[in-house]
Order: structure tokens, then C-alpha cells, then sequence
């Protein structure tokens, strides 16, 4: 890559738990090689914001409402991706559908994680609580989290770089479920971080 650091975009809209973990990989250096260089929300003011100025790394909030026309809005998305140098982007708890021009961007170079065992329940209209929902209506024995490739063809499609697998228990409800599935997204968002940073280092 002609370069020693991997420079982290994370793209995130609500809480940031999933940035924190990666916040702390970066910190405890379960992510060497790479270092978080911006922090890019879709909406103002939420806690994912905050958990960035905490951590000392830059932000940028690209909305909606500022960018009501898409192909704007992807500009400038891309424009703040490129001001950072980066070379990674990482979508945590990212809601917006993204722009097939950002994708192309970063082909092979952009990840996402979903709170299911893909290919199941992914897709347009599976998010937050739905998502554990349907899996408890269809009386599913395990659930997960994935973190795979995002490849721009349809929503959260990509080749599947890391999984991790949880139990569905008796008297789970949607909540309760959501709240173990994060714990493994925690986990795996920062261990296929990590993979694909090697990776990118090894070209
Ligand atoms: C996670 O479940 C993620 O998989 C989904 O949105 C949630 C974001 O949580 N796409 P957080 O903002 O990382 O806390």
C-alpha cells in the first residue's frame, strides 16, 4: 500500500457502540496498523458524535436534510472521505442507504455489519428492532451478527468476511436479543476490522 497506517473512516447514525469498540481496539491495539481518521454521521447530534470528540477524532455530518439531492449528498460524502485520506470505511450502525458512486469508491475497501446471520434477514426493511423481531416470530434457535463486504449491488449484500452466532433463549424478547446480538458486534466488527487492515497492509 506504500503506507505503514490504514486510515479508518467509520460511518455511524445513532449510539456508536459499534465505533466505541472500535474505538477501543484502536486503543489496546487489537487494530495495529490502522488508525481511526474520521468519524462521518448521517445525522447531527446523536451519541456517536460525542463518543468521537471524546476519543480526540475529527467528525463530519453529512444529512438529509442539509443534502436533499443524492447525487449532492454523495459528493459530499466523498469529498469528506477523501479529506481524511481514507483507506477503509467501516458503515457501524450506519441507516442510510448509500450512493452507488461511494460504493464504487471503495470497492473491496468498505465493510458493514448487520445484526443477523446473513443472508438472513438482510435487506431493505430489516434494521434495529425488526431485524430481531423476525427472528424471533420465525422461532429461529440462533442468530448472530455479520460483517461482510459492501459490493453496492442490492442492501447489505457483500461477500461475508466474519459471523459471529448467538443462542436464542426462552422468553427472549426483541430487546433482549438485540442487546446479545450488539455484544457480538462489538466482538467481530473489531476482528474483521483488523483482517481487512492486514490485508490492505499486504498489498
Ligand atoms: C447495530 O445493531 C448495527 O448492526 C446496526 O445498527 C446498530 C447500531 O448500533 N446496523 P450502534 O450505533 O453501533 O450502537
Amino acid at each position: 500500500m506504500g503506507q505503514r497506517t490504514v486510515n479508518i473512516s467509520v460511518m455511524v447514525s445513532g449510539g456508536g457502540s459499534n465505533l466505541q469498540a472500535l474505538i477501543d481496539g484502536a486503543a489496546d491495539g487489537r487494530l495495529a496498523g490502522a488508525r481511526i481518521a474520521l468519524v462521518l454521521s448521517s445525522r447531527d447530534g446523536v451519541r456517536a458524535l460525542e463518543r468521537a470528540r471524546l476519543a480526540g477524532i475529527p467528525t463530519a455530518v453529512v444529512s438529509k436534510a442539509d443534502h436533499p439531492d443524492e447525487t449532492e449528498k454523495a459528493g459530499a460524502i466523498l469529498a469528506a472521505l477523501a479529506g481524511k485520506k481514507t483507506d477503509l470505511v467501516v458503515m457501524a450502525g450506519y441507516m442510510s442507504i448509500l450512493d452507488k458512486r461511494v460504493c464504487a469508491a471503495y470497492a473491496g475497501r468498505m465493510i458493514n455489519i448487520h445484526p443477523a446471520l446473513l443472508p438472513k434477514y438482510g435487506g431493505v426493511g430489516y434494521y434495529g428492532l425488526r431485524v430481531h423481531q423476525a427472528v424471533l416470530e420465525a422461532g429461529e434457535p440462533e442468530t448472530g451478527a455479520t460483517v461482510h463486504y459492501v459490493d453496492g449491488k442490492s442492501v447489505d449484500s457483500g461477500e461475508i468476511i466474519l459471523q459471529g452466532r448467538v443462542p436464542v433463549a426462552d422468553g427472549d424478547t426483541p430487546e433482549s436479543l438485540q442487546a446479545r446480538v450488539l455484544e457480538a458486534e462489538h466482538r467481530i466488527i473489531v476482528e474483521a476490522t483488523a483482517a481487512v487492515v492486514r490485508k490492505l497492509l499486504s498489498r
